[in-house]
């Protein structure tokens, strides 16, 4: 099976895309809601919160994870990699392998081609920001680009408490465009750098438009993610062999399963029956 994890509700704009190029397949979403925003937490706490996500999401049977969240990419998924994955690849009896991947990779090597001044603005949790990441990763992939990052932390709480459409956020969304977009003018490519952002995407175009002296648009990770997951599955038979195709789609959370339920019934457009989970306690 593949698990799509994400601290709340951001992973469910992976998640829809990657259904919708990918159907065949069954996934498993956890939310770890009670314990988000992560993006606001130490290198320890998003690392340990993610690593337990990730035990418990193997444990009921995935195989193939994909932290659909900035934030564990960027501070979880290396040493998941390197130190834990071996560990417990090496424990499975069943011959079965797990891989976990993360979204920042796929996004940067789509955004380079998608801008023509090369002046690229990414939009984040102060913990993706202050980790670098988008910055080195874009420019290995191309070293003329200009990347100028925004860390936006109130977002993702006004989200989780579904409070993003009202005109508390509104202020908040102004803000942090117009910081992004007076710290470099030229920016033409606005990478939403955070999975839960695309919630508010057209109030952040709607901002944008006020505030930019040229066309600038800005780029959600969802398509992109599903279009390198369908790839990976592609070049990685022994992986994809491994996974269930019965095109069913189960969801977890770590905080209320009514609420979840509620909110990813309005974003999927499908009834969605959560379940509530507790682990790492
Ligand atoms: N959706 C997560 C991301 O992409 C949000 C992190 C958070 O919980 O702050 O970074």
């Amino acid at each position: 099976m593949i698990g799509v994890f994400d601290s709340g509700y951001g992973g469910l704009t992976i998640l829809k895309q990657i259904r919708q190029q990918l159907p065949e397949y069954d996934y498993l979403y956890l939310g770890d809601n009670a314990r988000a925003p992560y993006g606001t937490r130490s290198f320890e706490c998003i690392y340990h919160y993610t690593l337990e996500s990730v035990r418990y999401m193997l444990s009921r049977g995935c195989t193939l994870i994909i932290l659909a969240c900035n934030t564990a990419s960027a501070k979880a998924l290396r040493t998941i990699q390197q130190n834990d994955l071996p560990i417990i690849n090496d424990k499975l009896v069943n011959d079965k392998m797990v891989n976990v991947l993360g979204v920042i990779r796929p996004t940067v090597e789509v955004v380079p081609s998608l801008t023509s001044t090369k002046h690229v603005g990414v939009l984040a949790t102060p913990g993706t920001v202050v980790s670098d990441s988008y910055r080195i990763e874009l420019l290995k992939q191309d070293s003329g680009l200009i990347v100028t990052q925004q860390a936006c932390p109130m977002w993702v709480p006004l989200i989780e408490a579904g409070e993003h459409t009202t005109e508390g956020a509104r202020f908040f969304i102004r803000k942090y465009v117009r910081q992004i977009m007076a710290s470099d003018p030229l920016i033409d490519t606005l990478l939403l750098g955070c999975t839960h952002y695309p919630l508010i995407q057209s109030l952040i175009d709607e901002e944008l438009a006020l505030v930019s002296y040229h066309p600038c648009r800005t780029i959600a990770q969802g398509s992109i993610v599903a279009r390198s997951l369908k790839d990976y599955l592609r070049r990685h038979p022994e992986y994809e062999s491994q996974l269930q195709k019965g095109g069913e789609c189960h969801f977890l959370t770590t905080d209320s399963a009514t609420r979840f339920g509620e909110a990813a019934t309005l974003f999927l457009g499908e009834p969605v029956r959560a379940e509530h989970v507790e682990y790492g306690k």
